[in-house]
């Protein structure tokens, strides 16, 4: 951030704006809203501004005009005039802004989403003044008229709400259950009086916001496959409680004020035992809180999804599931080596290559089929072993073979080769988890560049 954000309250407060044509207008008209007390310097004002009952100074610009403003804003299309007004007031060390010239603006006036009393203000630093159009017409299609009402509603119960609740976080949860009741259906409707009155009832009832949890597939890492219900679990959670595999970029998407609690698993070491993590998925929900359980890819394949949604029943919480793009179809998209495919494949398994010991192994000679994909998960560590099974059951070695290491992430790497070198390649590319494998005829169809 070059720039700190600041919203100034102008009200009552003198404002000196240099120019008298259609743009030094706008910023009055801007000022005007913002309740400043403005004055114009300018020999001669269009009309617009003449009719707008700014004061008017009808003089050359003089820096002793500054003397008692709050703020300077240079609007001519005199580039020399506004380095004079910009320069004095940076001696007199008063904000000025001038249009057009970043360079010479100790502040800039960012394009704005009007929702009184919310304000959303968007700047690009000077840099794409079109890409902040562009956001702020987003922002204007997204942001629903009756959102100012809401917060002057909100507003309006401020004290009321600090005695019916002590604690902070009972208060937060009264507002979140308010947010998510249909008072904004009565403010859609402009019944302001009928949305109060409903607020009202609720403050007098307690009613806050019950604890959840969502065990949410996170995707294989890039944030742009996240399913939207994900997105909104997760800017709605409470607490996060995250895998080793969900990468930066998905934590990012949620509320900053949230709780994260890592419960990263490596392979083979554990950090949190899984009984643990279960326990903790229940304290907090049953605290009240909305707890989303992020997993990479998709909760319910080689996820433990299953077991905490036992834990939660047996607490007598009823979890939802939202489902992630798991690795396999990630990692086929992402290199265009599609699971099935006419005359190649026309069945796909999804099977792990890492067992905890003494537990079942996947019969891979069993898997030996042809056409057939076989998308091994956590598959490294035994590659030589799956493969040498897997021509015992009757494949051939140079059955096709494509390892993708952290599809669909900025570092995604990809290694073609067949089942007898397998172990090879993963050794002298020194491939790292997480990498998944993807066995048979249709990755005949990669090409490197894709
Ligand atoms: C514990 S499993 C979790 C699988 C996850 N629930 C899913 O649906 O993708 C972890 C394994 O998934 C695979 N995996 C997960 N994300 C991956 C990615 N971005 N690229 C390649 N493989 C990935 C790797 O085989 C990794 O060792």
């Amino acid at each position: 951030m070059h720039d700190f954000p600041l919203f100034l309250d102008l009200h009552g407060k003198a404002v000196l704006v240099v120019g008298g044509g259609q743009v030094a207008w706008r910023k009055v008209q801007a000022l005007h809203k913002a309740g400043a007390e403005v004055r114009v310097v300018a020999l001669e004002l269009c009309p617009e501004l003449a009719a707008s009952g700014a004061a008017h100074l009808a003089e050359a610009f003089d820096p002793a005009q500054l003397d008692d403003v709050w703020l300077a804003i240079a609007a001519t299309d005199d580039g020399e005039l506004n380095a004079t007004v910009a320069q004095a007031a940076n001696e007199r060390r008063l904000w000025v802004n001038v249009v057009d010239q970043r360079e010479l603006c100790s502040a800039i006036v960012p394009a704005v989403v009007d929702r009184k009393p919310v304000t959303i203000a968007i700047s690009s630093d000077g840099q794409a003044p079109v890409l902040a159009r562009r956001i702020r017409e987003q922002l204007e299609a997204q942001t629903p008229q009756w959102t100012g009402a809401l917060a002057a509603l909100l507003g309006r119960l401020r004290d009321k709400v600090a005695q019916r609740f002590v604690s902070f976080d009972e208060r937060r949860r009264f507002y979140e259950a308010l947010l998510d009741s249909d008072v904004s259906q009565d403010l859609a409707a402009n019944d302001a009086g009928k949305a109060e009155a409903k607020a009202l009832v609720q403050l007098e009832q307690g009613a806050v916001q019950p604890g959840w949890l969502k065990l949410v597939g996170a995707g294989p890492g890039d944030p742009d496959l996240l399913t939207l219900k994900a997105l909104q679990a997760l800017q709605a959670a409470d607490v996060v409680v995250y895998d080793r595999l969900v990468s930066e970029a998905v934590l990012d998407l949620a509320r900053r004020d949230a709780r994260f609690i890592p419960v990263g698993k490596e392979k083979g070491c554990h950090s949190v035992p899984q009984s643990e993590i279960e326990a903790i998925l229940v304290r907090e929900a049953l605290a009240g809180q909305r707890v989303v359980r992020l997993k990479g890819g998709d909760p319910f394949v080689f996820g433990r999804g299953g077991e905490e949604v036992l834990a939660a029943r047996a607490a007598g919480i009823g979890a939802e599931v939202v489902p992630g793009i798991t690795a396999a179809a990630a990692c086929s998209a992402s290199s265009q080596v599609p699971l099935t495919h006419r005359g190649l494949a026309n069945q796909m398994t999804l099977v792990t290559g890492h067992c905890q010991p003494g537990g079942d192994e996947p019969d891979w000679r069993a898997l030996a089929r042809a056409q057939s994909t076989l998308a091994v998960y956590m598959g490294l560590t035994q590659s030589s072993h799956i493969a040498a099974e897997l021509v015992a059951g009757g494949l051939s070695p140079r059955t096709p073979v494509l390892v993708v290491e952290n599809g669909t992430r900025p570092q995604e790497r990809r290694f073609r080769t067949d089942l007898q070198g397998l172990s090879d390649t993963i050794a002298t590319a020194q491939v790292q988890s997480p990498a998944l494998l993807i066995v048979g005829d249709t990755v005949t169809l990669y090409q490197e560049a894709s």
